[in-house]
């Protein structure tokens, strides 16, 4: 008989009792509103607050609001997925009170460069909500496709989503894009979770699907392709044409009728300049803008980004390139290639969420500047496309040392360099799973779990309450659940 009820992320606080409660069957929930002032949760995360009482003779869960409720019942569903024993769901008596940390405890998703199906997505969203995560990022655009269709610009799903395959050259062109109804059923599937789904394009670099689809959008005129190839590529959007804004007026458009989030997500990253320099239409652009170096283009777009959105009622997040003040960038393994900011002159707007997966200095920097900011370093565990040992026979990428269980679980949102008053801007943190070397969503849940829920805890647990041993010992048992859930897991060292 289990003694311990080993939640991921682990609660606040769990007080066990005398006794245990069994049932054969899946039981009733006793449900109950409750008042927000027996938590000792911050305002804004206290309608995610939630009590789980388990009896001998009954269950009963407590919340102020719907979003607790249902933390609650993924509490529940986690200790029904392991503890159902010859039939019998036998649970320790034990009061659960439970909140979360931070607001934004978040996943990526890279559906360019591998195009995960609808089913895939909900199956994962489902194993997410377990684990109380509450933010979806979903890559929808970069090098290898474009996902979604645009009414105004066909050819970015008839061109852009679609791409060679240069190794099997006989093999027709694969790819694909998600509809109007998968996206609001992903939205939907999502919500009913408590997840929010944030969508992201990336502007302005990071095109080449753009530029296969509408090459005017480019400086040279291309030609172009929708890139087999990985890496960051010269070919951006064009800063000297006008219409490019045009064509973000529209992503945004359509994305504001699918989305209901108030956050767009434009990218930003890996933004290389070389086409900018020599391109005369950029070129009187900085004229014309009074600017220096074509760099500080880069900034000048993200602002008019940034203002679109604006006037859309959204609120833009990006990259930790958009603050376009520092100019160095480690090398992750793309070569050589160095990816300096845009200008110091156009400031940031305030409103913009800063994302920092460089390291950690970018949301250092953000947070200073007093802009949200969402951690997500490479350097910290954050990156589930790293393999998880240093082996040959692990899947993923090793750009620096392998990303271990022991490193996302050591993710702290908040930098050791950080202040107290610049921590405040933090919102959260999130785990994202890039898919160039991910050929199946099975690849995909190895990289993902257990790593994932090691960040779950991060973002969840309070910092004084983790400890990674404990965690490991919950990990056992937390692993029947996705066993039961019929997850593909990483079962290595975890450290
Ligand atoms: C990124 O990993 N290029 C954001
Ligand atoms: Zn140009």
């Amino acid at each position: 008989m289990r003694e311990q009820l080993s939640i991921i992320p682990k609660p606040v606080s769990v007080k066990y009792n005398e006794g245990f409660f069994k049932s054969e069957s899946l039981p009733d929930i006793i449900k109950k509103e409750c008042a927000q002032e027996q938590f000792g949760a911050d305002t804004d995360k206290v309608f995610e607050a939630y009590r789980l009482i388990i009896e001998k003779d009954r269950i009963t869960a407590e919340a102020p609001a719907d979003a607790g409720m249902h933390h609650c019942m993924e509490t529940f569903r986690q200790l029904t997925l392991s503890g159902f024993k010859d039939g019998v769901l036998t649970l320790p008596c034990a009061e659960i009170t439970d909140y979360p940390r931070f607001s934004w405890r978040g996943f990526m998703l890279d559906c360019s460069r591998y195009f995960y199906s609808v089913l895939f997505i909900k199956n994962l969203l489902d194993v997410l909500s377990l684990h109380h995560i509450n933010r979806f990022h979903w890559h929808l655009t970069d090098d290898q496709g474009w996902r979604f269709k645009v009414a105004e610009y066909p050819l970015l799903t008839e061109i852009g989503s679609l791409r060679k395959n240069y190794r099997i050259p006989d093999l027709p062109p694969s790819g694909g894009f998600y509809t109007e109804d998968e996206i609001r059923d992903v939205v939907n599937y999502a919500s009913v979770r408590h997840i929010e789904v944030i969508p992201e394009v990336d502007l302005p670099g990071h095109a080449s699907a753009i530029l296969a689809s509408y090459p005017e959008f480019g400086c040279t005129g291309g030609p172009y392709e929708v890139e087999e190839r990985f890496g960051i590529f010269e070919d951006v959007l064009c800063a000297g044409n006008d219409r490019i804004f045009d064509l973000a007026e529209k992503v945004f458009d359509t994305l504001a009728g699918l989305f209901p989030s108030k956050w767009v997500h434009i990218g930003g990253d890996e933004v290389l300049y070389n086409r900018w320099e020599a391109c005369p239409k950029c070129r009187s652009r900085l004229k014309e803008l009074g600017l220096k170096r074509p760099a500080e283009l880069q900034s000048w777009i993200t602002f008019k980004l940034v203002q679109m959105l604006s006037e859309k009622h959204k609120t833009a997040i990006g990259w930790d390139e958009i603050l376009g003040t520092s100019n160095e960038t480690p090398n992750h393994g793309f070569g050589d290639d160095s990816c300096p900011d845009g200008a110091r002159q156009l400031k940031l707007p305030k409103e913009a969420v800063v994302m920092s997966w460089r390291g950690d200095e970018g949301g250092i920097k953000a947070a200073r500047l007093g802009h949200e900011v969402i951690m997500s370093p490479c350097t910290g565990g954050c990156y589930l496309d790293y393999k998880q040992q240093d082996s040959r026979e692990e899947p993923g990428a090793l750009y620096a040392k392998a990303s271990t269980v022991l490193k996302s679980y050591s993710m702290d949102p908040v930098p050791a360099l950080m202040n107290e008053k610049d921590a405040k801007y933090v919102i959260g943190g999130q785990g994202n799973l890039w898919s160039e070397l991910i050929y199946a969503g099975k690849i995909a849940e190895y990289m993902i779990f257990p790593r994932m829920c090691a960040i779950a805890e991060s973002l969840w647990t309070p910092k004084d309450k983790k400890d990674f041993d404990d965690f490991s010992k919950r990990l056992i048992i937390h692993r029947e659940r996705l066993d039961n859930l019929g997850i593909n897991q990483y079962r290595g060292s975890l450290c």
